[in-house]
């Protein structure tokens, strides 16, 4: 079947406007239209993919969701082989280098373009007749794996050359790949509540995501790409510094902040200013990159063994500290985990101070031979955490006591247990009040049922006051409205806004809830494969370990702990309390998606006289597609959706600066099998 003519212009209409919008936010950080216009022209795109998938090119902007899954990755071979730096860490090693580069070149002097050394993954991508054709790690430097739909997720890697028509037929970009500090430590963070292990650092998350299975999962990570090297002669380009402009002008994000220097006291000034000001970048860098700038001087030096004559890896020093060792205290997770924790005598490291450390678990503290007392040292390196890197035996009192690891929980006094092949000690007792009380504020978190006004400190005195003990508890509190006013912090006015809250949270999509209730190595990703799969509790309870194992994204470990959880009386018997007090317990029948990206996670407020919808029906329909409608306008605030006569609401969010849509922006964002007749009057 043909594609009828206008459906076909308006499909390269909207392409070529939404790689444009894509370039002018992900890599320019300018964006000129706003998320909900964005997201609409992106469902149209969808929707008449859908309706002639011949439209659909490999470099469409909806690619970009990611949706291939690749088993195992083909190995490429580079054709120009990807190298290594030289390091060096001081100032005389770097005077080194440059005397041997003017030695070599017969020179005076020469420029060196110096770039931030960027501590993420190198990551080759090949254009073909400027369209994206293929991206690889660099394995060992000759050959590496194929990455290209993982890659194809990273937004800010244009699918398509700018302005293609003067690039190479066939043109390499190189660069790195990161993960931002704040977004490994979310990541991390949510891992670790679901019982899932964590990254050591942005670099490891790094890679492990360019390595993962499943594309639409790369996606969701948010990596970003830099890029630093153009392979092959082009045109005009007869520098390091006419590289990365060429890059810039071509769509890439190029390395940032680099500079062109005339003399190595101003290499030396550029590597001061970033072993200073490295916290300030939102990704790790662990030195800087110094380049000879002329490509004709690079060639003119060459390569030795697996690295270049002309370019070397100017590093900083991992930021140490020394302190004393106070204290190992325990943490019990939700899960059960025992965390030993490093309580140190507070020390200033890289700008901020620090008093604690993770140290892992058993093992770790065991190869460290750390005890309390000892004078250690800390360390932040390329990683965003401190950590514990060395004791001081020199230091040591006599009376040292070589380490144990405790033998009972600290919070319930139970025997602990460490099963083999785990690095963990576990405490078993799932009434322990520190495992109740992590998994209710788990329950009621941002990122599961979302209630506001529980967090882990009104948890903590709920569960101490013995108002509740599970989080099915918490459906029953709207009966004890008298005896919660009867707590210290409790007015009238939080009491009803927490209940309110609570019932509230019995909306929440299937996925959330599956996510709330705790099941270990059920995060949020896990949560809606599978509750996209099985859309039911009850569907999940009468899945075998074998049919759960063959949905992918689902492994053994994680189908046995499904099982684990519909088999155990206890758990089992929570779930049923949520689905008798009328929590969401399966997906509605006609929704293949429960969220939308216009709507999750989204705050809206509602004001003035609306025409078309009512308000319970327009708030029905936010959270239905996974946001959440709230009572005043503040800078949590993401859209204000105004109708008639609208007042003081709309002036806050204006003078906010928050997004103001009306009725029938809105209700374009909504599914077509939505916007029913009911909907308009
Ligand atoms: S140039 C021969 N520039 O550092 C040129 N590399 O050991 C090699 N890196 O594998 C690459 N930032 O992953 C270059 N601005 C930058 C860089 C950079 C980070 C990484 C890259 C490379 C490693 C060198």
């Amino acid at each position: 079947m043909s594609v009828p003519p206008p459906a076909a212009r308006r499909y390269a209409e909207l392409a070529d406007a939404l790689r444009h919008h894509d370039y002018l936010y992900y890599v320019l950080a300018e964006p000129e239209i706003g998320d909900q216009e964005y997201d609409a022209m992106m469902r149209e795109l969808e929707q008449l993919e859908t309706a002639h998938p011949e439209l659909r090119t490999v470099d469409s902007p909806t690619q970009r969701v990611g949706g291939a899954v690749t088993k195992e990755f083909p190995t490429v071979t580079h054709d120009v082989p990807m190298l290594s730096l030289g390091n060096t860490y001081n100032e005389e090693d770097i005077r080194d280098f440059h005397r041997r580069v003017i030695e070599n070149l017969g020179l005076d002097d020469v420029s060196y373009h110096v770039e931030l050394k960027i501590d993420g993954v190198a990551l080759a991508v090949r254009y073909r007749n400027g369209v994206f054709e293929r991206a690889a790690t660099r394995g060992d430097g000759t050959q590496g794996d194929e990455i290209s739909a993982n890659a194809r997720t990273i937004r800010s890697l244009p699918l398509r050359i700018r302005d293609g028509a003067t690039a190479p037929a066939l043109l390499e970009v190189r660069g790195e790949v990161v993960m931002y500090k704040e977004d490994f430590l979310r990541m991390n963070e949510e891992r670790e509540a679901s019982g899932e292990k964590t990254f050591a650092n942005p670099r490891n998350s790094t890679a492990g995501s360019l390595k993962m299975q499943d594309s639409s999962v790369v996606a969701q990570r948010n990596l970003h790409v830099f890029m630093y090297s153009l392979i092959g002669d082009v045109p005009g380009v007869e520098s390091q510094a006419d590289a990365m402009s060429f890059l810039h002008r071509s769509g890439f994000t190029v390395s940032p902040h680099a500079k062109l220097c005339h003399s190595i006291e101003d290499v030396l000034d550029f590597w001061r200013h970033w072993e200073l000001h490295r916290d300030e970048l939102p990704f790790e860098i662990d030195g800087v990159v110094v380049k000879v700038n002329s490509l004709r001087q690079q060639d003119a030096l060459g390569t030795v063994a697996k690295s270049p004559r002309w370019a070397i890896a100017f590093k900083f020093s991992a930021r140490q500290a020394s302190t004393v060792l106070e204290d190992i205290v325990y943490q019990v997770g939700r899960m059960g985990t025992i965390t030993p924790v490093a309580s140190l005598r507070p020390v200033l490291l890289a700008g901020s101070t620090i008093s604690r450390a993770t140290l892992h678990n058993e093992d770790f503290i065991r190869d460290l031979d750390l005890r309390v007392g000892d004078t250690v040292t800390i360390e932040k390196g390329g990683d965003v955490i401190p950590k514990v890197t060395a004791a001081d035996p020199q230091h040591r009192s006599a009376d040292a006591v070589p380490f144990t690891f405790i033998a009972h929980c600290p919070a319930c006094g139970t025997a602990l247990s460490r099963p083999e092949g785990e690095a963990a000690w576990f405490c078993e007792n799932i009434e322990c009040p520190a495992q109740v009380r992590a998994r209710i504020a788990h329950f009621a978190s941002r990122n599961a049922m979302d209630i506001e006004g529980l967090g882990e400190a009104v948890v903590d005195l709920l569960v101490e006051r013995g108002f509740i003990s599970s989080y099915a508890d918490l459906y029953d509190l709207d009966g004890r409205r008298d005896d919660l006013l009867s707590l210290e912090r409790f007015g009238e006015k939080s009491v009803t806004n927490l209940l309110a809250a609570i019932e509230e949270s019995k909306k929440r999509s299937f996925d959330r809830v599956l996510h709330a209730v705790g099941i270990r190595f059920v995060g949020q990703t896990v949560a809606r494969i599978l509750s996209q799969k099985y859309r039911s509790f009850q569907a999940l309870k009468e899945a075998d370990p074998s049919a759960l194992e063959a949905v992918d994204g689902i492994g053994p470990r994680i189908a046995e702990s499904v099982h684990r959880f519909f088999t155990d009386g206890r758990t089992v018997d929570l779930v049923h309390r949520l689905i008798d007090a009328g929590v969401t317990s399966e997906m509605p029948e006609a929704q293949e998606t429960e969220t939308l990206p216009f709507f999750d996670g989204k705050t809206f407020v509602l004001t003035g006289a609306l025409r078309m919808f009512t308000r319970d029906r327009a708030k029905e329909l936010i959270e239905q597609y996974g946001g959440k409608v709230t009572g005043s306008v503040s800078k949590k605030t993401d859209y204000v959706l105004a109708g008639e006569e609208a007042g003081s609401k709309l002036d806050k969010a204006v003078s906010l600066g928050i997004a103001v849509i009306d009725e029938e922006h809105f209700l374009r964002q909504l599914p077509e099998a939505t916007r029913t007749s009911e909907d308009s009057v």
